[in-house]
């Protein structure tokens, strides 16, 4: 297995992965590609081979899957005029789960936003509706975030925006644990390429 950054050729792969697993409707698909298109859309994958078994990918800005705008103002706040980067996807293939791919890839991801001039990254975590958090403990390597809020039913408007949950369907009931971290809090040695 290896891990190298994503590049154009990669795209295809992760909306479909993106669109089965994460977020499905033909909106994600459109967001991804304007982003491609903008030059604001960076990531790392792991490879088996040809096949992406897993994948972090990262923009820069505030948003969310689906918008709040209280919660971008909270961000803008904290961050201050900061250059800020949120986690855009977090997908690892069932067969290769809890080997540290996740980790490494977060791991990877703090080196990136360092190398492109980040101060601030911050991940919307997933909380399935029946309470697990899948990231919680692999995002631990970034340290302690210097914000966090906990949002029940985060995702309840996504079916106005053309987006369907995987495990919901169109009525979801999942929520998101927002959480901020100061790239400087990123410890030298979670940045450092000898791993
Ligand atoms: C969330 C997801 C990316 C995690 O990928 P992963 O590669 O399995 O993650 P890791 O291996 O780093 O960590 C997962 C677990 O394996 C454990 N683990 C890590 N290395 C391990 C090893 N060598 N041996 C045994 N267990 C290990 C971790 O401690 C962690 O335990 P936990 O579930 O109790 O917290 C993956 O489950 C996934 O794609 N889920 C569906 C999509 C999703 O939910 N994305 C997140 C959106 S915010």
């Amino acid at each position: 297995m290896e891990y190298s950054r994503i590049t154009s050729d990669d795209i295809p792969q992760i909306i479909d992965y993106t669109q089965k697993y994460l977020t499905n409707g033909e909106e994600i698909r459109e967001e991804i590609e304007l982003s491609v298109f903008e030059n604001n859309y960076y990531g790392t994958k792991a490879t088996e081979g040809e096949k992406i078994i897993g994948f972090l990918t990262i923009k820069r800005g505030v948003q969310f899957t689906v918008p709040h705008p209280y919660l971008e103002r909270e961000i803008r706040r904290v961050t201050n005029g900061g250059h800020v980067y949120y986690v855009d996807g977090i997908w690892v293939s069932e067969d290769y789960r809890h080997h540290g791919i996740c980790s490494s890839l977060v791991t990877k991801t703090g080196r990136l936003v360092k190398e492109l001039g980040g101060d601030y990254i911050f991940i919307e975590e997933w909380v399935y509706p029946n309470g697990h958090i899948p990231v919680k403990d692999a995002i631990s390597v970034w340290g302690n975030p210097i914000y966090e809020k906990d949002v029940p039913l985060f995702y309840k408007d996504m079916k106005k925006y053309g987006m369907t949950c995987p495990i919901c369907g169109k009525d979801c009931k999942c929520g998101a644990l927002i959480r901020l971290y100061s790239v400087g809090d990123i410890s030298e040695e979670e940045t450092s390429e000898d791993e």
